[in-house]
């Protein structure tokens, strides 16, 4: 089966969604656009957790979410089991959640990072292989803190 990036924004990252698509197409990388769809002021939550229920299910491997900071979606995202959501806005950080954290959920601001920036991160988002060993030990390590908290 085709892996599938899920990709999700609300107004504040309307703008720069746009811009991404535009280049995951360019790349012909298959992706899932679960909105918004214009600039009119919605609620990032709800478009954190629609994107996160597709990574869930397994309908989508990865997904990429775009606020106007990349942090409200990056802390709604990360209260779902199984999301390991990173906001990042240098390549530095991105490249390594992908190889040590497994990260899952890329976040970015719309309103810091500019485009160039932006269509870098997420190729290496898409492009960067989880490292395993000792560091798939602390991924479950986390599964394991998520699983105790989950039931409280
Ligand atoms: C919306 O104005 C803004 O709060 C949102 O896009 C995001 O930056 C939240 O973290």
């Amino acid at each position: 089966m085709e892996k599938v990036l899920a990709i999700a924004c609300d107004h504040g990252g309307y703008e720069l969604k746009k811009e991404i698509i535009a280049h995951l197409e360019k790349r012909g990388i298959k992706y899932a656009d679960f909105g918004c769809y214009s600039t009119a002021s919605v609620n990032y939550p709800d478009y954190a957790a629609a994107l996160c229920e597709k990574i869930q299910s397994g309908e989508c491997y990865r997904g990429i979410l775009v606020c106007g900071t990349g942090i409200g979606m990056s802390i709604a995202a990360n209260k779902h089991r199984g999301i390991r959501a990173a906001c990042a806005s240098d390549t530095f950080s991105v490249k390594y959640t992908r190889l040590h954290n497994d990260s899952n959920v890329l976040c970015l601001g719309g309103r810091v990072v500019g485009v160039g920036l932006a269509l870098e991160l997420c190729d290496l988002f898409v492009d960067t292989e989880f490292e395993g060993g000792r560091h798939q030990t602390r991924v479950d390590m986390i599964s394991a803190i998520e699983k105790t908290q989950m039931s409280k």
